[in-house]
């Protein structure tokens, strides 16, 4: 058995009527398991990406490889295997939420007794069950987008593909969605891929992270190794507790590989990568010098860092 859930070779999106060249030979090998995050910049080529992979637009070159196994864009086979929530929410606003789970069931020819279960299961999970006879129309922004969640997830499918799903949602329901999508990868052979901006959700999220920007990918790895190959580094600030002078930084400096120390009054700030493992090394010094140290904050850089410094763009929500 393949343990790539998706494998895409050289694909390119160029849409003709603007002439542009949204996603750029992309080869790309998404696993079995694994949740995928795909950060870029407006435009980067993200949604492209997406509905390519759904079969909703037709790529201009390349291939994509479910399972190991080219599929139709139109075979049941594709449309069972993959669900999909869209950056614009999409329902009939004049059916109720249950309705429009119904219909999406039905389309997917799931047997009534089985779909009633599912859709039930699905509304209790994302908290709808109150709200199921309401018109989608009359939901909450944030109501909409579970319901969408809800929509794409009915059949039961092994692959997700969420475009911007966090948009809207109040912190409760985030960190809810946040729950329940790690809930669902775990299950075994389960794979999501799922576009946000919201860097810290796709940091803790995401088993790995690929940076796309002008339909290239930049970077793939996971948020740690991104972080320690691309960051700029974590930030310790030691507050000691009297005056010191140079000759404790540069004690630090000699005993402590790869850290840039800078001090202001009576902190000292040290910029490194992992700063964590470095912790001991540079408290050891500190201490052996006389000095006590009485306050410790440490700032563990961000994908932004990361981000920024491999497209050059600040990432604007
Ligand atoms: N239907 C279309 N016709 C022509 N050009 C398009 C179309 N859809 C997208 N584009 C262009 O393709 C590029 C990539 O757009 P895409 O929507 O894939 O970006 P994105 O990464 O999803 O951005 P965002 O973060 O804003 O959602 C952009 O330059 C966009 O203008
Ligand atoms: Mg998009």
């Amino acid at each position: 058995m393949s343990k790539t859930a998706i494998q895409i070779q050289n694909l390119s999106k160029v849409y003709t009527t603007n002439n542009t060249k949204a996603v750029d030979s992309l080869d790309l090998d998404i696993y079995k398991g694994e949740i995928f995050g795909l950060l870029g910049p407006n435009g980067a080529g993200k949604t492209t990406l997406i509905r390519m992979l759904v079969g909703l637009l037709k790529s201009s070159s390349g291939q994509i490889l479910f399972n190991g196994e080219e599929l139709n864009v139109n075979s049941s086979k594709l449309k069972n295997l993959i669900g999909y929530v869209p950056q614009v929410a999409a329902f009939w606003d004049n059916l109720t939420v249950y309705e429009n789970l119904n219909v999406i069931g039905t389309i997917y020819k799931i047997p009534s007794k089985e779909l009633k279960e599912r859709i039930n299961h699905l509304l209790e999970g994302l908290y709808l069950t109150d709200h199921k006879k309401k018109l989608a129309s009359k939901l909450s922004g944030g109501m909409q987008r579970r319901l969408n969640l809800a929509m794409g997830m009915v059949h039961n499918p092994q692959i997700l593909l969420l475009d911007e799903v966090f948009v809207g949602l109040d912190p409760q329901t985030r960190n809810y969605l946040y729950d329940y999508l790690r809930d669902f990868a775990s299950t075994k052979d389960r794979t999501i891929i799922i576009t946000s901006h919201l860097m810290e959700i796709v940091d803790a999220l995401s088993d790995r992270v690929g940076i796309l920007d002008l339909g290239k990918m930049l970077a793939t790895d996971t948020p740690e190794n991104l972080k320690n190959t691309h960051g700029k580094g974590d930030i310790l600030q030691l507050e000691i507790d009297k005056e010191f002078d140079e000759t404790l930084i540069s004690k630090i400096d000699k005993s402590v590989t790869d850290i840039t120390v800078e001090t202001k009054d009576q902190t000292i700030s040290i910029k490194t990568l992992n700063a964590i493992s470095k912790m001991p090394e540079i408290l050891n010094v500190i201490e052996e010098e006389g000095f006590t140290i009485q306050d410790v904050k440490l700032t563990k850089q961000s994908l932004e860092t990361v981000f920024i410094s491999l497209t050059g763009k600040e990432l604007r929500v």
